[in-house]
């Protein structure tokens, strides 16, 4: 072989070509193809975004219409699933069991992993946007010792997940606007981030041509962790460890610049943003709208916005280009909804979904060779075996 050129974490490499999300991290711009992440978070439903990231283009009423139909067709849950969900125990973290359903699925819809054909993967992308926020409610009820409850098709999507999340048994439901669209622009600005770790890694398990399902999942499980979407959970313990401590949140900052304390500001930071997080400015604004919409004071609320101000005064994270990320402010408003701490990675799950479909999509109609990363191997070159008795 030539020269591998070795890059930790990709942060100057390229894996694809994509056509799908645009991020310019010095101006702070972000767009689903083309448009701007504003406007669609303003003004459309995140049903439309989620078609417009899979297919390109935003639908007319009538593409709408029949995507919308697709999905309420196929928003059955096969019964045994139950089972499985059953068999977690009600501390189980709620990634864990979204991952792990989410890959059962495959179980009861085989037909949906050798997709070739663009029909064959519509079918497959239909299902698993009908079922996945079935799993999501699931894994939500199961925290909070509710019985499992079905959609209701005369609904949105979003006011459907809303109903499936929280409507109690024997209580008449109704939808808050409030909580709606404040939902509604949450997962739009979750939607879809390019070549993230989640969305590399549904990448690199579809280059195989495991199934979308198997690919997802397994992005669910690279959302996880605290330093992508598990963030946002991470954010709200942090605030409310703050809180009880007294709420000195100098003594925070100082524990953040301590290059010896594994402490980080949870919700700072990323990897392209070096000027702001555009969806970070948009959530920060509708955090404040909902809380006093809904008339919540959340103390935590004000942990963060003194510790944004003192961060961005600071040299420290101001010479490492360090903002609030998408994770900062999106947990207050789960909060306020009434969301428990641990399911607010699911809720970003939930919003990436198109965006993995999309990204697992293109990949697959680009006929993407296998992922597969060289190394720089730095090991012992060669060795004559020892027998165990002589070692
Ligand atoms: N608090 C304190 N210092 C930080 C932080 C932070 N949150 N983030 C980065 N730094 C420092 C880091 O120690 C390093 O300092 P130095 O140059 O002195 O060694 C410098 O800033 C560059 O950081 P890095 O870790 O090399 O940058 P990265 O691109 O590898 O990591 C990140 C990006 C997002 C993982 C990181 O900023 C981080 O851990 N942030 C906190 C977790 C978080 O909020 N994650 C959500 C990301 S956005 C949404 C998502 O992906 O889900």
């Amino acid at each position: 072989g030539g020269l591998i050129t070795l890059d930790r974490g990709f942060k100057n490499t390229g894996s694809c070509e994509s056509a799908i999300t645009f991020l310019d991290g010095e101006k702070g711009i972000l767009r689903y193809r083309g448009y701007a992440i504003e406007e669609l978070a303003e003004n459309a439903s995140f049903l439309e975004v989620a078609y417009l990231l899979i297919f390109g283009e935003l639908p007319n009423e009538t593409q709408l219409e029949k995507f919308y139909k697709d999905i309420k067709e196929e928003s059955h849950v096969d019964e045994e699933m139950k089972k499985i969900l059953d068999g977690f125990p009600k501390s189980a973290h709620p990634m864990g069991v979204v991952s792990s359903l989410t890959n059962a699925l495959i179980a009861f819809n085989p037909s949906s992993v050798n997709v070739e054909s663009e029909e064959e993967m519509y079918k497959a992308i239909i299902k698993i946007l009908a079922k996945f926020p079935v799993l999501c409610a699931w894994a939500l009820r199961k925290r909070t010792g509710q019985p499992l409850d079905y959609g209701d098709s005369s609904l949105s999507y979003v006011d459907n997940v809303l109903k499936m999340m929280f409507k109690k048994a024997n209580e008449d439901f109704e939808i808050d606007p409030v909580v709606s669209s404040a939902l509604n622009k949450l997962l739009i600005l979750h939607a879809d981030h390019e070549q993230n770790c989640s969305a590399s890694t549904v990448r690199i398990v579809g280059s195989s041509h495991a199934g979308l399902f198997a690919s997802i999942s397994a992005g669910i499980s690279a959302l996880w962790g605290p330093l992508h979407g598990g963030a946002n959970q991470a954010v709200i313990d942090m605030l409310e460890g703050i809180k009880e401590d007294g709420g000195d949140t100098k003594k925070y900052m100082a524990k953040a610049k301590d290059k010896n304390d594994p402490f980080r500001l949870m919700g700072f930071g990323h990897r392209v943003y070096k000027n702001f997080d555009p969806r970070a400015k948009i959530i920060k604004k509708s955090a404040d709208d909902v809380l006093s919409s809904l008339g919540i004071e959340d103390p935590v609320l004000d942990i963060a916005k003194g510790l944004e101000k003192e961060a961005l005064e600071d040299q420290y994270f101001v010479d490492r280009k360090l903002y609030p990320n998408v994770d900062f402010y999106s947990g207050i408003i789960y909060r306020a909804l009434g969301i428990p701490t641990d399911m607010f990675t699911v809720m970003f799950a939930l919003g990436r979904l198109p965006g993995w479909i999309s990204q697992w999509r293109e990949m697959r109609l680009q006929k993407e060779p296998i992922g597969r990363p060289r190394q720089v191997y730095t090991g012992e070159t060669h060795r004559a075996f020892v027998d165990i008795t002589k070692r």
